[in-house]
C-alpha cells in the first residue's frame, strides 16, 4: 500500500526520504517518487515506475536540500506509470503533494478546476489536491492556510505531505482516514505513513488523528485541527509524544533467506510474548490490563462479532470456536469488508472485536466505526501499537508480535490465535461459564507451546521440504480440514496462493462432495489437516473419497498416528495437542510449506505481486 515520507532539517533530505521509502518497500508498491526543495526555493522532482532502485539512479543529480517528500504508490486510480506516480505538482510546479487514501469527489473537483484553467498531468484522484492548494494559495496568507482550506473541499481519505517552493522552509502533513505520524528528531522533523520509515532517525513520535495537520519549519513544529469549511480556521492543539519501542534491527532478516522465513521461525517467541504477563495458570485466570477496566460492561456482553480481513479473518474463525467453547458466548466471524453492508444487527450488549495485524486495514477500521455508531462495544486485538484501530476501539489487547515485514502474515496469525484463546478464557471466567480447573488445564497446555513450536519447527522441516519439492510445480491445490482446523486449511491455502501463485483452495473437508470433488483427478494434490481429534474418522473418510479419484495426499497428522501413513503419500507430524488449541501449532507446517514451494518456484516471497501489507483503502 502507498507510503509517505517527509523530512525537514539540516541533513540530506533526499537521502533520508529515500531511505524511508526503502523501509516501506515491504508494504508493496508499483512506483515511487521524491520532490525536494533547496533553501532558495528551487524544486526538484523525480519519479519512476517499478522498484525504488530505479528512482535512486535518477536522484544522483539532485543537489543537496533540507526539505523533501517521498512516496511509494500502489495504484488505485490510474495505471502504475511515471505520470501517475507521486509526488504530484500544481500547474506552476511550485506545490508538491504526496497522498495516500482516496479522494472520492476527485472527478467533480477536477472538472471545476479544469474550468478554472488548471491542467492535469495524471489520471490519479490525488493530483486534485495539488491544484486545490494552488488555487487556495492565491488568496491565503500561508501554505498551511491554503492546505486547510483546500482539504475542506475534499471528500474521502488522505494522509498527505505538502511542500512549496514559495515557502522552502516548511513541511506540512495532514490526515483524515489514512495513517500519518510525525517523527521528532534532533533539530529535524519527519513525516511518515508508517513508523518503520523513520525509526532509523528517531523513536519519538506523535500520531496524527483524523482532521489534524502538522506544520514544521527546521526549528518549530505545530499541530492544528483542520478547518471544517473554506472560511473556517485551523486551531493549534497539543499532542502527546510517544516512544516507539522497537528498533531497526527488529526489522531485519537475521540470517534468514526472507522476512517471511524469519517470521515463521519467530513463532515460539511470539507465543511467549502473547502469553507473557497474562496467564495465572494455577489459578485458572487470565489478566488483561486493557480489558479489566471495563469488566462490568464485558460481563453484560451476550454476543461477540469478530471483524477482520485476510489472515486476520481466518484467525477470527478460530476465535469464534474459542469463544463458543471456552466462554459459551455466541460468536460470529464476519469479513470486515462485508460487515457494514449486511447490515449488522447489534446493540449495547454486543462486543465487536476487530482483529488486525497492522491496525490500519481500512475495511476493519470502518467496521469498528460502524459498530460504534450502532452502540456496540468495540474491542481490538492489534499488533501495531498506536495504529488507527488500536486508538479507535474502546479497549483491547496488543499482540506484541513485533513488526511483521513480509506481506504474507505468519507470526501475527499465531499470536492472534494465542490472544484470542486467552480472551475466550478471560470471558469464560468472567461469565463463570468456564471452571477454574478447566481454565487451568488449558492455560498450562498453552504455556508448553513455545517449546513445542520450537521442536516442531526443527522436526517438521525435512518432511515439509520433501512435500514442497514433490508438488511445487502443480497448478492447483486443495487444503482441507474440519472443525478447529478448517480455518487452518483456509489459511494454508491463502499462504500458498499469496506467495507461490499456485491456485489453492481451502475447504471444510465435509464440503468436498458438494462440489469441489468434481475437480479432482489423478495426481491432484490435497493437503489434509488431520490431527487425532474428535473429527479424525470423518476426515479419514474424506481422504478415502479423494484417493478413490486418484488424488495425492499430504497429511498433517499427530505423532504416533501410524494408520495415516498407509493412506497418505506424504506425512508431516505435529505433536499431540488439545483439540481446541491445535490451530496455534498446526498452521506452522502449512506456513513452511507455502514458503518452501514459493522459494522453489523462484518467487519473491516477501513481496508477492499485486499485494500489499497494509490495505488502507476500502
Ligand atoms: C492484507 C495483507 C494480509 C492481511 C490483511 C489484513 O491483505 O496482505 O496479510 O491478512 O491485509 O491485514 P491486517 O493488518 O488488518 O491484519
Amino acid at each position: 500500500m502507498c507510503g509517505i515520507v517527509g523530512y525537514i532539517g539540516r541533513r540530506d533530505a533526499v537521502g533520508i526520504a529515500l531511505k524511508g521509502l526503502k523501509r516501506l518497500e515491504y508494504r508493496g508498491y508499483d512506483s515511487a517518487g521524491i520532490a525536494s526543495c533547496d533553501a532558495k526555493g528551487v524544486v526538484f522532482l523525480e519519479k519512476s515506475p517499478g522498484k525504488i532502485a530505479s528512482l535512486e539512479r535518477k536522484l544522483k543529480h539532485i543537489p543537496p536540500s533540507i526539505l523533501a517528500i517521498g512516496h511509494t504508490r500502489w495504484a488505485t486510480h490510474g495505471e502504475p506509470n511515471f505520470e501517475n506516480a507521486h509526488p504530484h505538482a500544481d500547474c506552476k510546479n511550485e506545490i508538491f503533494i504526496a497522498h495516500n487514501g482516496i479522494i472520492e469527489n476527485h472527478e467533480t473537483i477536477r472538472a471545476a478546476l479544469t474550468q478554472e484553467g488548471h491542467s492535469f498531468r495524471s489520471r490519479t484522484d490525488s493530483e486534485v489536491v495539488a491544484h486545490l492548494v494552488e488555487r487556495e494559495r492565491a488568496s491565503a496568507s500561508t501554505l498551511e492556510e491554503a492546505v486547510t482550506r483546500a482539504l475542506s473541499y475534499v471528500e474521502g481519505t488522505f494522509g498527505l505531505a505538502v511542500i512549496s517552493a514559495r515557502e522552502p522552509k516548511k513541511l506540512i502533513g495532514a490526515r483524515r482516514g489514512s495513517p500519518l505520524l510525525v517523527g521528532l528528531g534532533k533539530k529535524e522533523y519527519l513525516l511518515a505513513s508508517d513508523a518503520a520509515a523513520i525509526i532509523g532517525r528517531t523513536r519519538r513520535v506523535i500520531y496524527l488523528d483524523d482532521n489534524e495537520m502538522a506544520v514544521f519549519t527546521p526549528s518549530s513544529k505545530k499541530i492544528f485541527t483542520l478547518a471544517h469549511s473554506p472560511s473556517g480556521a485551523h486551531k493549534e492543539i497539543e499532542k502527546d509524544v510517544r516512544t516507539i519501542d522497537w528498533t531497526v534491527e527488529d526489522s531485519q532478516k537475521e540470517g534468514f533467506g526472507s522476512f517471511m522465513e524469519k517470521e515463521i521461525f519467530e513463532a515460539p517467541l511470539v507465543i511467549e510474548n502473547a502469553l507473557r504477563g497474562h496467564v495465572l495458570a494455577k489459578a485458572g485466570e487470565v489478566k488483561f490490563g486493557g480489558l479489566d477496566m471495563m469488566r462490568d460492561r464485558l460481563s453484560q456482553t451476550n454476543r461477540v462479532i469478530f471483524v477482520g480481513c485476510g489472515t486476520s479473518h481466518y484467525a477470527s474463525l478460530v476465535g469464534k470456536y474459542f469463544f463458543e467453547t471456552f466462554a459459551r458466548l455466541p460468536a460470529e466471524a464476519v469479513l470486515a469488508s462485508e460487515f457494514r453492508y449486511q447490515p449488522p444487527v447489534m446493540d449495547g450488549k454486543t462486543a465487536v472485536f476487530a482483529i488486525s495485524q497492522s491496525g490500519e486495514t481500512a475495511d476493519t477500521l470502518e467496521a469498528v466505526r460502524e459498530a460504534k455508531r450502532k452502540g456496540a462495544l468495540t474491542l481490538g486485538i492489534v499488533n501495531v501499537v498506536g495504529s488507527s484501530i488500536a486508538r479507535e476501539v474502546q479497549a483491547g489487547v496488543y499482540n506484541h508480535a513485533g513488526p511483521e515485514i513480509a506481506v504474507a502474515s505468519t507470526k501475527a496469525f499465531i499470536s492472534q490465535l494465542c490472544v484470542l484463546a486467552l480472551s475466550a478464557i478471560y470471558f469464560g471466567r468472567l461469565r463463570k461459564t468456564l471452571a477454574a480447573l478447566e481454565a487451568s488445564a488449558v492455560l498450562s497446555e498453552l504455556l508448553s507451546y513455545p517449546a513445542r513450536a520450537r521442536r516442531l519447527l526443527t522436526d517438521a522441516r525435512s518432511d515439509v521440504d520433501r512435500a514442497a519439492e514433490a508438488y511445487h510445480k502443480v497448478d492447483h491445490f486443495f487444503f482441507l480440514g474440519r472443525r478447529y482446523n478448517w480455518p487452518v486449511a483456509l489459511e494454508g491455502a491463502l499462504k500458498l496462493k499469496e506467495i507461490s501463485y499456485i491456485h489453492a483452495e481451502g475447504y471444510a473437508a465435509g464440503e468436498m462432495k458438494h462440489g469441489p470433488l468434481a475437480l479432482v483427478n489423478a495426481g491432484f494434490p490435497a493437503f489434509m489437516v488431520i490431527p487425532r481429534d474428535s473429527v479424525y474418522e470423518k476426515t479419514v473418510s474424506n481422504i478415502q473419497e479423494l484417493k478413490a479419484r486418484g488424488a495425492k495426499i499430504i497429511a498433517l497428522a499427530t505423532e504416533g498416528d501410524d494408520a495415516i501413513a498407509k493412506l497418505a503419500d506424504h506425512v508431516i507430524r505435529i505433536p499431540k495437542l488439545r483439540e481446541e488449541l491445535s490451530p496455534i501449532l498446526s498452521v506452522i507446517p502449512l506456513q513452511l510449506f507455502a514458503h518452501r514451494a514459493a522459494v522453489l518456484r523462484g518467487c519473491d516471497v516477501d513481496r508477492p505481486r499485486n499485494l500489499a501489507k497494509s490495505v488502507t483503502v476500502e
